[in-house]
């Protein structure tokens, strides 16, 4: 990757002499779907495939981007530090991910005493739901803190990544993307209570079992209105319940104590919503436990469990992706599977015994291609760590 960018970078900035190398993994988060905005559990883990990034100091005082996944031709996306107000429209539109991360450390005060160059370029798949924006956003981070001496830590470049995602992109994602790829650590996943930022690391002891993710190739987007209406239907639900109970988020309530105050939630929908929340956070929870005591078989029924609530409850998934999750389940030697992410599209990720992972491909991909005449696409991956400088190899 980082070889075939160097001579880019010279390209379209002039010199690479500078040039410092960065990476940020995407992740795959194995169970704790949307529980991280009502303050619950998740559990994801940092991947091998993510966005690649060359940067250097400028004297021009500007900020200048290119991505080789979206731009063609020989110049980059500039713009002054001053002249970050808001979104750019149009082709460029991937250049409000770095602007936003820009225009929040500006906000906290970081001083931008010099221009930088940015080249990047990925290897996650488009639209997959492996959260190639909050791999972006946490780069960027990563590179300006980096080249200008902001001195911002893993935790603090997650929350800054949040922060540009929720108002200046305008999507009101939780914190679990970008404190999964600003966080992750080599073949653990991460044990995180989004309510107080706690976090614990997991060895991924799957014995002779791998993780495989399915990309359903429906494309999802996020940044469409279900995922901030879903929110909002919590927000709704949670209000309700609070008339009868001191809470501060959905995840404080057990299944049991939801059961009690369910009369208080006016809408149907709304309390599907909240059961989904308050059950899956108790499935992150148990899932973590059944991992840590090597109990394999429980953490995939688990996540089977997940899919369905996901399905029913908090309506994310797609019929695609309920394909792809009962075709994994009917095959024998698969652990456990669920849509993972936000959903509308995107990937499966499932936990199949090692020897019978070919196979597994075979039966799933055919068919998902025979009902939907789509082909699905299949990855094995390395569990990594998360974003920060790399050295050329
Ligand atoms: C997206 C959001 C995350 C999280 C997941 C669902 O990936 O960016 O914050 O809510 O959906 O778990």
């Amino acid at each position: 990757m980082l070889d075939e960018m160097y001579p880019v970078f010279g390209k379209i900035y002039g010199s690479d002499t500078n040039a410092q190398s960065f990476f940020s993994p995407g992740r795959v988060n194995l169970i704790g779907e949307h529980t991280d905005h009502e303050g619950g559990y998740v559990f994801p883990c940092a991947i091998g495939f993510g966005i690649y990034a060359l940067a250097q100091k400028n004297s021009l005082g500007k900020l200048r981007l290119y991505s080789m996944n979206f731009d063609s031709g020989d110049s980059a996306f500039e713009i002054r530090y001053d002249d970050i107000h808001g979104k750019v429209t149009g082709s460029q539109s991937w250049v409000n991910y770095p602007l936003g991360v820009a225009s929040v450390l500006m906000k906290h005060g970081h001083e931008f005493t010099s221009g930088v160059d940015i080249l990047y370029n990925g290897n996650l798949p488009d639209g997959a739901g492996l959260s190639s924006s909050a791999a972006l956003e946490v780069l960027t981070v990563r590179i300006f803190s980096d080249l200008l001496d902001f001195g911002i830590d893993g935790v603090k470049a997650a929350l800054y990544s949040q922060e540009a995602e929720n108002n200046f992109v305008g999507v009101r994602c939780g914190i679990m993307d970008q404190f999964a790829v600003s966080m992750g650590r080599k073949n653990s996943a991460i044990l995180l209570n989004c309510s107080t930022l706690e976090y614990s690391y997991s060895p991924l002891e799957l014995g002779s079992c791998k993780i495989v993710i399915t990309n359903s190739n429906v494309p999802h987007s996020l940044a469409g209105s279900e995922y901030n209406l879903r929110r909002q239907q919590c927000e709704q639900a949670l209000s309700d319940i609070k008339k009868a109970v001191n809470v501060s988020c959905l995840c404080d309530l057990s299944a049991n104590e939801l059961e009690e105050v369910c009369y208080t939630v006016k809408e149907p929908v709304n309390l599907r919503r909240a059961f989904h929340a308050v059950s899956e956070n108790a499935r992150a929870l148990r899932a973590s436990q059944s991992l840590k005591d090597g109990d394999v078989a429980t953490f995939g029924k688990l996540m089977n469990a997940s899919h369905v609530s996901l399905r029913d409850y908090y309506e994310v998934t797609v019929p695609e992706l309920d394909l792809l999750a009962s075709l994994a389940w009917e095959f024998d030697g698969v652990i456990g599977s669920r849509m993972t992410g936000g959903g509308f599209g995107g990937c499966t990720v499932s936990i199949v015994e090692g020897g019978r992972v070919e196979a597994f491909k075979e039966h799933v991909g055919s068919e998902y291609e025979r009902q939907t005449g789509r082909k699905a696409s299949f990855y094995e991956t390395v569990i990594a760590d998360g974003a920060g400088k790399i050295e050329r190899v």
